[in-house]
């Protein structure tokens, strides 16, 4: 199997004009060192909260970079520049609801203003995209709850094996499931 690589996508019209330093590009990065066991590489952007840019750099990290994951970071609220879910809901052929559901419902434990996340996630071709608000602690947050669930879902779609540390989270995978090949040994 090839590289497996992630799509990390800062969006902030601040921080795309560097007015604002990227804090959740970086922390993002960070949360998936911590947890993932396979070995990946990072495609990180930053743009602005702008829907045709936002929109075809999602499609670039799909269809040309070939990412099996595509997490944004911000734009998720209300306001009149807040695009990220509809940017996602055009580049997607399907949309998966439970993952919103999942991380608002965790994030109101945290904090009230966490029902003001319009997050989502989707499929489009081999490429699963996740929407994270923009605050750096609601990667953790929202990433821990839904995250077991994330390497079944892009095996279901076709993508490659997304190992994770078991001491930091386990994946969910049902008993029905294939067996996972064995480890490749470092250097196979
Ligand atoms: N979810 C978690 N887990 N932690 C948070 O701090 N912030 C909320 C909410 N969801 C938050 C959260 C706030 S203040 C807003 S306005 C919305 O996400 C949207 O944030 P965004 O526009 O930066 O995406």
């Amino acid at each position: 199997m090839g590289t497996i690589r992630i799509g990390i996508v800062t969006v902030s019209d601040r921080a795309s004009r560097g007015e604002y330093e990227d804090r959740g590009g970086p922390a993002l990065r960070a949360y998936l060192d911590e947890v993932l066991a396979s070995p990946w590489e990072a495609d990180a952007r930053i743009v602005p909260d702008d829907l045709r840019e936002l929109t075809q750099t999602l499609i670039e990290l799909c269809d040309r970079r070939s990412c099996c994951l595509v997490v944004t970071t911000g734009g998720t609220g209300p306001a009149v520049r807040d695009v990220t879910p509809e940017a996602t809901e055009a580049v997607c052929e399907k949309i998966l609801p439970g993952f919103g559901e999942l991380m608002r419902r965790v994030s109101l434990e945290k904090a009230p203003t966490a029902i003001l996340s319009r997050q989502t996630a989707g499929i489009r071709g081999r490429t699963l995209l996740i929407n994270l608000p923009g605050q750096p602690k609601a990667i953790a947050e929202c990433l821990d709850a839904v995250f077991p669930a994330v390497p079944y879902c892009i095996e279901l779609i076709g993508g490659p094996i997304l190992r994770t540390d078991p001491k930091r989270l386990v994946a969910f995978r049902p008993k029905s499931a294939p067996p996972l090949p064995p480890l490749e040994s470092p250097g196979a």
